[in-house]
């Protein structure tokens, strides 16, 4: 399974970057405009794609067709690792299926259903992102939808990836993993979570403390 870091903040994609922990990142509007202030976001995206050795996902702001893929185009041209980010709306799978004919990558957001999911492959999506959290909010199972997408796409032999997005804790990660979703998508704070385990601080505090009374022990008299 692929870790991207859900964020546009380039300390923590710096941090994660350079512990090797992850694959890519998506951002969306709400993510950039946090981390932009008055910077020009496209600066901002043009320094997170130089800190990434993967896919950086960005997102458009129109909801009309031709906007969309006049904005993905633009986007494309910030950096190769670039995916353009687009709704899952009908004008959005125009989009998409304009776009892919241009060879950009696409990422269809805001999935809410595994029809949806099924319809982004089919225009042609690199990348289709079901919201786990958001629909656990709603008192819906969001990984039910990864679960479907999952068994959808494998019947078909799609190719297009299934990302886990709006991750909310590290145990929607193991579930998402074990369904098969290709990508999670992690907030640095449910990353950082991953790596910890109270046992393994316990574990690691004890073999230090015993390592050290072998240096101390006096030797036996020969
Ligand atoms: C995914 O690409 C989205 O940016 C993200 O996962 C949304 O998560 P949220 O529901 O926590 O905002």
């Amino acid at each position: 399974m692929k870790f991207f870091l859900d964020t546009a903040s380039l300390k923590d994609i710096s941090w994660a970057a350079q512990a090797g922990l992850i694959d890519g990142i998506t951002t969306n509007p709400s993510l950039l405009a946090k981390q932009a202030g008055d910077l020009d976001p496209r600066d901002v995206l043009k320094e997170i794609c130089s800190l990434v050795d993967g896919p950086v996902s960005a997102e458009v702001v129109a909801v009309d067709a031709d906007g969309m893929v006049r904005e993905g185009k633009e986007l494309a041209k910030i950096a190769d690792n670039i995916v353009v980010k687009i709704p899952m709306l009908e004008a959005g799978m125009v989009a998409v299926r304009r776009l892919a004919s241009d060879g950009i990558k696409t990422n269809v957001t805001l999935c809410f259903s595994s029809v949806q999911c099924l319809i982004a492959a089919k225009a042609g999506a690199a990348y289709v992102s079901p919201f786990i959290g958001r629909l656990d909010d709603v008192g819906q199972e969001g990984m039910d939808v990864i679960r479907e997408a999952r068994v959808i796409f494998d019947n078909y032999q799609l190719a297009t990836e299934i990302l886990a997005a709006s991750i909310r804790h590290p145990r929607h990660v193991v579930e998402a993993a074990m369904i098969g979703a290709d990508v999670a998508t992690l907030p640095p704070d449910v990353l950082k979570k991953l790596l910890l385990h109270p046992l393994t601080d316990r574990g690691l505090e004890q073999f230090l403390a015993d390592w050290k009374k072998l240096g101390t022990r006096p030797k036996a008299p020969v």
